[in-house]
């Protein structure tokens, strides 16, 4: 491990927690304070969006970041972009020491995808307490398994690499890429992010679906706009945009 970004964060492990995404929140309502990286080589309760959970049994990845983001409250949301790029920048970096060049991308807000199946999955959480205002990005990525027994299309580090890389080492090359564009984003705000973020997308030209929670709606993927909502050109030509929501390929 290189552990360069330790001197930003008090670091915690875990052999079997809840969830890290739990522990992090309550690391806050008992008082504690400054950024944390909570890692459980286990979960019983690992949550995913859409109150989903995520199946969490040794052997994969899962983390949580929790920054103090009163400085950066109104733009917390732009940190999934910025945690999705530092993912999938780790995976790559991997990809290349193993000489293999991974069919990588991103899917709108946050998911991780390799050959068009998820690896990774990013859960933000936000947190107010003590006047102060938290934010928790839980990280979980399939290393050594994933789930098969789930509705979609899933993958693992053991399935994409011949040298698959130890949990803590996955951990480090995200941390310290992370930091990267975290310090990117602290520097020169979203622009420079939603750029990179933009490159990475999975499969643009594809007809996407998006669920706003009530409806379906299919469209081209189009960009996302200055606040990361997702914009789609619909059949009739009209923009349609949406900022929170989950995204499926094709006509679903
Ligand atoms: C998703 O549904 O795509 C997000 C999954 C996020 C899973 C991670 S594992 C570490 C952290 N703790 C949790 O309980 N969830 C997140």
């Amino acid at each position: 491990m290189q552990l360069q970004w330790l001197r930003h964060y008090n670091f915690l492990i875990f052999d079997e927690t809840d969830s890290t995404n739990a522990e992090a929140r309550r690391l806050v309502e008992s008082g504690a304070s400054g950024n944390f990286i909570i890692w459980a080589k286990s979960q019983t309760h690992g949550r995913g969006r859409y109150g989903r959970s995520w199946q969490s049994p040794p052997g994969n990845l899962y983390m949580s970041i929790l920054l103090d983001s009163n400085r950066f409250a109104s733009k917390q949301q732009e940190l999934s972009f910025v945690t999705s790029l530092g993912v999938y920048n780790a995976i790559r970096i991997i990809g290349l020491r193993n000489k293999q060049k991974l069919n990588l991308g991103l899917k709108w807000p946050n998911d991780v995808l390799v050959h068009g199946a998820k690896i990774a999955g990013i859960l933000l959480e936000t947190i107010k307490t003590h006047n102060r205002q938290y934010l928790i990005i839980g990280i979980g990525l399939n290393i050594d398994n994933h789930p098969c027994d789930i509705d979609r299309d899933t993958t693992s580090m053991s399935a994409i690499v011949s040298q698959v890389p130890e949990v803590s080492h996955m951990l480090d090359v995200i941390m310290s890429s992370f930091e990267h564009y975290f310090a990117l984003w602290q520097a020169q705000g979203f622009l420079p992010i939603r750029h990179l973020w933009l490159q990475k997308i999975y499969n643009p030209k594809h007809v996407m679906t998006v669920n706003d929670g009530r409806n379906r709606i299919s469209g081209i993927f189009q960009d996302i706009d200055l606040n990361g909502a997702i914009r789609l050109k619909l059949a009739s030509g009209q923009i349609y945009t949406l900022s929170a929501g989950e995204v499926f390929f094709g006509h679903v």
